[in-house]
């Protein structure tokens, strides 16, 4: 059985008021009853896979653990990373782990906060790329781009046709002039962020791309202790680890690279514009207005107004190209084209405090 592992400790400042520091986006119910770590380990269970290892840090132990117990998963492990490095180190602590028992299980590696409303499609998807992965490649997930996006990594396919193909390169977050220039050249598809790989062929390409990983994150594994059910790695040589990413660690340099396409939709929700759009796509509305529960519109255009609180109800009238989202304790107020500016609004804040 494949290992899905959860990445479960980044923040999304770009989703506040809703997304918060020691509440990030991922624990939120932002669309539809579950929270997108709920989707997330929901698609990753079933029969083809064994209970989930969760890497996250202390303050979110017991979100993780309470919300996989809401919806009936028993996770395999909740692995708390003592400081934020990023997913590099992460990555290669979930290989090892596993690694221990048997270095040719697969591992599927996924962020925990986005949308693919077809489970199914994604199952077929990494059903294609498990023989590639058995074979020792390290198996990405591409998406068509639609836009010059400079947020994601790139994946240049070395081949045509179905199936996996085998990458010519993997280019993590490019200017706007070369993701311009790779979208007018045809032969790239977006990093979906999800890695499928036995556990050998990752511990290999740390050996090779980046081989001081591998003593600290090993030692802060032999020195973990259980806490309260949860797996705390040892601060000691953890906090010593460079704070890197798994795409520019390892990804960039890789030569095992295959690419599956994923044609489903697949949103990272990475501000209030991809979830407005992801809203639409799943309720389409002629007036672009999208209201959540506690919400109303009464001649609005283009707008999403949405209270996180029962005790807030929105109301917007004749209003257009804007985002008005309530909390309890904020509320945002933007223009729709702003949207990535949100994480403005937080550092503002920090400044106050
Ligand atoms: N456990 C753990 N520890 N998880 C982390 C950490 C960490 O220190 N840092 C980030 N994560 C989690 C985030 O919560 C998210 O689920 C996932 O790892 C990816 O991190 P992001 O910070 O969201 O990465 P990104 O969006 O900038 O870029 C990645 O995803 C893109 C697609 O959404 C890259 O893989 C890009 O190449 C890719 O296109
Ligand atoms: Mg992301």
């Amino acid at each position: 059985k494949i290992a899905p592992v959860l990445m479960a400790g980044g923040s999304g400042t770009r989703l506040w008021p809703v997304s918060r520091k020691r509440f990030p986006k991922q624990f939120a119910p932002l669309i539809g009853d579950e929270t997108l770590f709920q989707a997330s380990a929901r698609r990753l269970s079933g029969a083809s896979y064994a209970e989930p290892i969760v890497m996250t840090n202390a303050d979110f132990r017991f979100i993780v653990a309470e919300q996989l117990d809401q919806i009936g998963i028993q996770p395999g492990a909740i692995v708390i990373e003592p400081s934020g490095r990023n997913t590099a180190p992460a990555v290669l602590a979930a290989a090892l782990m596993v690694a221990e028992t048997d270095p040719e299980r697969l591992l599927l590696v996924a962020p925990s906060d986005h949308v693919i409303p077809d489970a199914d499609a994604f199952a077929r998807a990494v059903e294609q790329g498990i023989p590639a992965a058995q074979a020792g490649q390290i198996v990405t997930f591409g998406i068509t781009p639609d836009r010059p996006e400079t947020g994601y990594g790139y994946l240049e396919l070395a081949g045509q046709g179905e199936g996996p193909q085998p990458l010519a390169r993997f280019v993590e977050k490019p200017d706007a002039a070369t993701a311009e220039a790779m979208l007018a050249q045809g032969n790239f598809l977006w990093n979906a962020g999800i890695f499928l790989f036995s556990a050998r062929a990752m511990i290999d390409a740390f050996r090779t791309h980046a081989p001081e990983f591998i003593d600290p994150v090993q030692a802060a594994l032999t020195e973990a202790r259980n806490d309260l059910g949860f797996l705390r790695l040892a601060r000691g040589p953890w906090d010593k680890l460079p704070d890197l990413s798994i795409d520019y660690a390892v990804m960039e340099k890789a030569g095992n690279l295959s690419a599956v396409r994923f044609s489903g939709r697949w949103s990272d929700l990475g501000g209030w514009d991809a979830l407005w759009r992801e809203e639409l796509l799943q309720n389409p509305a002629a007036d672009g207005v999208v209201t959540g529960p506690n919400a109303t519109a009464i001649d609005c255009r283009d707008v999403l107004l949405r209270s996180d609180s029962e005790d807030v109800e929105v109301v917007g009238i004749g209003l257009s190209d804007l985002m008005v989202v309530a909390t309890p304790d904020a509320v945002l107020v933007a223009d729709k084209d702003r949207a990535q500016d949100v994480r403005l609004a937080v550092s503002a804040l920090k400044q106050k405090r």
